[in-house]
């Protein structure tokens, strides 16, 4: 079984992914971390983020193996990353690692921004997660202080925005919820609200799956 996860920056998926990958016993795939690697590649060689040959060529070895999340989480990492997830040909260089992920026969959690819409449209349960600009500014601001990053509210809600806008209005395969995704609106809801929303998804879809 698949579970596609999309939504715009800081709307809690990356927690939902795994949390839902824990409770139902499958492997769990944070995207995000692809492209922000590919940015963090071109920055640790001293190329600008606008070189999108060189993003392509670091998009074709990137191993997930050797990602570390902690050189990846910051902020100005979420930024950088965006910017090389623009590019048609970075994107279509990580088709296939995402796809031979979803096929892990334990089941799996991809989250991202186009998951239902692009990488695994046949994904059984497909969730967008949604918040207001303002909840999701204030959350990824809670959790910046808490890395000991220190920045401002207005500075986050900025990024969210900009980022937004960039991730919504590229050309390539940009963030929209695919027609048959359940939306899921965390504005007013807690983790624990929003996880058991969730899992009542997937407890529905597998329901309907076939049996075997
Ligand atoms: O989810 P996260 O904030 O880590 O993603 C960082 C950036 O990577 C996003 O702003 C987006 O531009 C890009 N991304 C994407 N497609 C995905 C996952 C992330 O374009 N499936």
């Amino acid at each position: 079984m698949i579970i596609a996860i999309d939504g715009p920056a800081a709307s809690g998926k990356g927690t939902l992914g795994k949390r839902l990958a824990e409770h139902f016993g499958f492997a769990h795939l944070d995207t995000g971390l692809l492209y922000r690697g590919v940015a963090r590649a071109l920055l640790d060689a001293g190329l600008p983020l606008e070189d999108a040959a060189s993003a392509t060529r670091a998009a074709e070895a990137l191993d997930l193996a050797g990602l570390d999340e902690d050189r990846l989480r910051g902020a100005e990492m979420g930024e950088a990353a965006s910017v090389v997830a623009a590019f048609p040909d970075v994107r279509a260089a990580l088709v296939e690692l995402q796809r031979r992920f979803a096929r892990r026969p334990e089941g799996a959690v991809l989250d991202g921004r186009d998951i239902g819409t692009a990488i695994c449209p046949e994904a059984e349960v497909k969730i967008f997660v949604t918040a207001s600009p303002e909840e999701r500014a204030a959350r990824r601001h809670r959790e910046l202080l808490r890395r000991g990053e220190d920045v401002a509210y207005e500075t986050v809600l900025a990024d969210i925005r900009r980022r937004d806008a960039r991730d919504s209005g590229r050309a390539s395969a940009p963030l929209k919820a695919a027609e048959d995704a359940r939306l899921l609106d965390t504005t007013a809801l807690d983790i624990e609200a929003a996880f058991r929303a969730a899992v009542s998804l997937v407890e529905n879809a597998k329901a309907t799956l076939p049996a075997g």
